[in-house]
């Protein structure tokens, strides 16, 4: 059956199709349905089954008999190391930290922050966790300790398991410091931390709170996998909003197993025991379905890999991870490849590898520039896929259903609605306009299986961000089109969150930072186009009255402030010192129009300005720090 055809089948009768769909997943008690739609427009999927994901992620594929096939393979540029671990092992190292966990009151419904980099170790305590059926909420290592408390206020864990550091090329980064200053700003303390030790940086621990990763375990009685039910939360994931308060993904037990098996053979084309690589962050939302759950849920043998597209040691890495490790689909953001063209614009490195069981490329995380696309695709001879999706749904909403049937590439778009998405383009009053025209993306109730049935601790910000706009749809705050052969265009967010580096930011979060600086009177922030990371955060301050310091120590404290506060990932460099922000008559900040300015694009002059005359003034500012030529 072609594409076109398993679309349909899943339009005429969606329940058969995820029930056929669940059948792939080892249930303790099978679903007896799979919508539950009692509390409509809040949806929920195979919730009166009973299942643990840890079991379906790891045992069931020892008990099948692949104990002896890699489960993970780590591969460490920066600290030269490789590992390669089994099932048979996984199950024995994630029942014992599991059994540990247990031990010092973990369980079931707890909720556990890991504050980990790119080791198997990350996985395993997010797979400890789901053994017990306790709730993780991972933290990406590159936020900073403000970042870590908020999370651990909202999520109030019992634990927290964290290495002493992760390394960036180019430093360590010293985790428990950061660990230590989060716990002691948050106002929710956890019972006790587990730190793993790595020798680039061992971490002195706190008598009373903190246990080492491998003494805590010692003469453990391992863990069992504890059954819970289809909507139970698997985990958290917090995402940038539209405030500085973080958004907290949920992600019911359930559906997540359904859908995200269901895309391993029919999005990404892989069989059990075939090689896996998602080149992200277990941070993201990419790393939790596709460096962890996905493949191992599917029997694959995924990669952990911690080193970076360029310079670990050089743009040939990505080619040597995948002829050393015999990877058969890998699965990174455009940037990453935009950084490989940098540097190696003809692809020579490439022809160094033997890439001949390298499959497929599939990008995703931000816009895939055609540009990128085909250069992509002209060195690798291979087929590249954009896809489309976001930390809401953890799956794609639109893709090339590679196992399916590869459908015809066209340039600047992710493909195609996958089943479970009735995607629509909406007007601002809600009405579909036509092909071709642009709009507001919009995916017709009920999400698939595996998507968020809410947001932690924030039932009304979930109803308010995303379904009370358009009632009976997700609004995705994505926008852009969909052509005649139903293929979607993604352009631009309706929000104020920024893309930087397949990160996503929210510029109002980096506002609130600036806000608090004694000299600024009020600011805004802009997401400027960027050759490498797609966008940049951009700060225009304006000063209090009377301030008379030098413009550029403020700014030098400002950048200084958001890497304290947010975190070196937020990539914040570029500031400058304004006299006034250009607002509508009602004294809203018009930030789309200065970043138009700011790349140097047309821009229409909106009809509520207050004072056209601010524009030319923003433009000759951002001109100073080489933004807005003529
Ligand atoms: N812990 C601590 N710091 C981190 C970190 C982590 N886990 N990850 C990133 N950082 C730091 C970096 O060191 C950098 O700090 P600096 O300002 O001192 O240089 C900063 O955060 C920004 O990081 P990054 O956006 O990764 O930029 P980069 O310049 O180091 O690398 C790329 C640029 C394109 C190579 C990089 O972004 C990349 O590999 N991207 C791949 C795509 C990806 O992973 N996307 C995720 C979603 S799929
Ligand atoms: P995140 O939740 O961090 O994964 O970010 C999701 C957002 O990234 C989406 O809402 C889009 O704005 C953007 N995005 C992700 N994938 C794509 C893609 N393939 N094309 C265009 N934008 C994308």
């Amino acid at each position: 059956m072609g594409y076109a055809e398993i679309y349909q089948g899943w339009k005429d009768d969606p329940e058969a199709f995820w029930m056929e769909a669940a059948k792939s997943i080892s249930w303790d008690k099978a679903p007896g349905k799979a919508l539950f739609d009692d509390n409509a427009p809040n949806y929920e999927w195979f919730s009166d089954g009973m299942v643990n994901t840890c079991y379906n992620a790891v045992d069931r594929h020892v008990e099948a008999g692949r104990g002896d096939q890699a489960a993970i393979i780590y591969d460490s540029p920066v600290t030269q190391s490789k590992r390669s671990i089994s099932y048979a092992e996984l199950r024995s190292r994630v029942a014992s930290l599991a059994g540990a966990l247990r031990a010092k009151g973990v369980e079931k419904g707890d909720r556990v922050i890991i504050y980990m980099p790119m080791i198997p170790e990350a996985l395993e305590a997010m797979l400890a966790c789901a053994r017990l059926g306790a709730v993780h909420s991972v933290v990406f290592g590159g936020f900073a300790s403000n970042e870590l408390a908020v999370r651990i206020d909202d999520s109030k864990p019992k634990a927290i398991i964290a290495a002493s550091c992760g390394i960036e090329p180019s430093r360590v980064v010293q985790y428990k410091p950061l660990l230590d200053a989060a716990i002691a700003t948050a106002e929710h303390k956890p019972d006790f931390c587990v730190i793993f030790q790595r020798d680039q940086a061992v971490a002195k621990l706190i008598e009373g709170r903190d246990v080492n990763w491998h003494g805590f375990q010692h003469g453990i009685e391992p863990a069992e996998c504890v059954p819970v039910a289809g909507n139970h939360p698997a985990y958290i994931l917090y995402t940038s909003g539209t405030t500085g308060q973080p958004k907290g993904v949920i992600r019911h037990t359930g559906g997540h197993l359904v859908a995200l098996n269901w895309t391993m053979s029919n999005i990404y084309d892989v069989k059990p025991g075939d090689v896996f690589w998602a080149a992200s962050d277990v941070g993201w939302v990419v790393g939790h379905s596709y460096i962890c759950y996905g493949p191992l849920i599917h029997g694959n043998t995924t990669v952990v890999y911690e080193g970076k597209p360029i310079g670990t040691p050089d743009p040939g890495a990505f080619w040597r991870v995948i002829e050393e490790h015999k990877v058969k689909v890998l699965f990174t953001a455009p940037t990453a490849f935009r950084a490989i063209k940098r540097e190696d614009p003809k692809g020579a490195l490439v022809k160094k590898y033997d890439l001949s069981g390298f499959q497929a490329l599939f990008l995703a995380g931000e816009r895939a520039d055609p540009d990128t696309i085909q250069w992509a695709q002209n060195v690798l001879g291979k087929p590249v896929i954009d896809h489309w999706w976001q930390t809401e749904t953890g799956w794609a909403i639109a893709a090339n259903p590679m196992g399916i049937e590869a459908l015809p590439v066209k340039p600047g778009s992710p493909s195609v609605a996958m089943p479970g998405y009735d995607v629509r383009i909406l007007d601002e009053a809600g009405h579909e306009v036509a092909n071709g025209d642009m709009g507001a993306i919009a995916v017709k109730l009920p999400l698939p299986p595996g998507t968020l049935p809410g947001l932690w601790n924030a039932e009304d910000r979930f109803n308010k961000s995303y379904l009370d706009h358009f009632p009976g749809y997700y609004e995705t705050g994505d926008a852009g089109m969909k052509d005649e052969d139903g293929y979607l265009y993604i352009m631009a967010r309706t929000d104020d969150v920024i893309n930087v580096a397949g990160h996503r930011l929210s510029t109002g979060a980096i506002e609130e930072v600036l806000a608090a600086h004694p000299d600024v009177a009020e600011c805004a922030v802009i997401g400027v186009a960027d050759p490498l990371k797609g966008q940049l955060p951009l700060g225009l301050l304006c000063l209090n009255a009377g301030c008379a310091r030098v413009h550029a120590d403020i700014v030098k404290e400002t950048i200084r402030q958001v890497r304290d506060q947010i975190g070196p990932v937020a990539a914040f460099k570029l500031a400058v010192v304004v006299e006034h922000l250009p607002k509508t008559r009602s004294g809203k900040i018009l930030r789309a129009t200065m970043a138009k300015i700011a790349d140097s694009e047309k821009f229409k002059m909106p009809a509520t300005i207050d004072d056209p005359a601010v524009l030319d003034h923003i433009g000759r500012c951002l001109k100073t720090i080489g933004y807005a030529s003529d």
